[in-house]
């Protein structure tokens, strides 16, 4: 396989936080991730998973090492083109949401590219419509998130990671805040949406059976990759 069929690249990456008496929280780790693949990772309580995937996702920075996410090098983006990029290319999903809660539903998803309406091609109420529409929310546009039970809240926060379109989500515990059963609802949309649209999908999960969901389990243990195996 050509190295564009990955849509993330990691040489090396090292992250250590503060100074003085730091903490190593990945240790060399070097992993690619191929266009289209579902990739689990999972490891102990501080053993670096959020830690990898703000940095996939350019909400922070290495201390070393190389990072490529379609083919561009985190490490040559700075300010906004850093903005930029992360709003083209990567959808965040958080283990307790991170909904505005004083918006509905609707403004919620659409949030992300209101200030960058008059550029887009589409009108941007229009799809957000259709998003929420696709998961199963057509009839709670208008409700705020208190209005909404965490599956719904969690599918909305979903909804919103779609609306730029991207290549890659990024999803930190989607399911950590929410019972058995719709945790796993909300792993079949993300799976379903990962086949049906090709959508690269890297997720953190403590749950074994959301794991067994993806086409490969990365373990992490004191920031270091363990294993690769499916
Ligand atoms: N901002 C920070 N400043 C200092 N240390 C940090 C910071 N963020 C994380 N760490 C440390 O880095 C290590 C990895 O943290 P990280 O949050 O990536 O773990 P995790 O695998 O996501 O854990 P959990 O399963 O509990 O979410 C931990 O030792 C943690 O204490
Ligand atoms: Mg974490």
């Amino acid at each position: 396989m050509s190295s564009d069929h990955f849509i993330v690249q990691i040489e090396s990456l090292i992250k250590d936080y503060g100074d003085g008496t730091s903490v190593r929280a990945l240790d060399e780790v070097t992993l690619s991730v191929a266009s289209g693949e579902f990739v689990a990772i999972q490891g102990p309580s501080g053993s670096g998973k959020s830690t990898l995937l703000n940095l996939i996702g350019t909400l922070d920075t290495p201390t070393s090492g190389q990072i490529t996410v379609d083919g561009v090098d985190l490490g040559t983006l700075r300010g906004d083109a850093l903005a930029d990029f992360r709003r083209a290319k990567i959808g965040f999903v958080f283990q307790l949401f991170n909904l505005v809660p004083t918006l509905n539903a609707l403004e919620n998803v659409m949030l992300p590219l209101l200030p960058y309406q008059r550029g887009l091609g589409f009108k941007l109420e229009a799809r957000a419509r259709e998003l929420l529409t696709r998961i199963g929310l057509e009839e709670r546009l208008h409700h705020l998130p208190g209005q909404l039970s965490g599956g719904e809240q969690q599918r909305v926060a979903i909804a919103r990671a779609l609306i730029n379109s991207p290549s890659l989500i990024l999803a930190d515990e989607p399911t950590g805040n929410l019972d058995t059963k719709i945790g796993e609802e909300i792993v079949g949309l993300l799976r379903q949406l990962n086949q049906e649209q090709g959508l690269t999908l890297v997720l953190v999960t403590h749950d074994a059976a959301v794991a067994s969901q993806a086409d490969r389990i990365i373990h992490l243990q004191d920031g270091r990759l363990l294993d690769e195996g499916t």
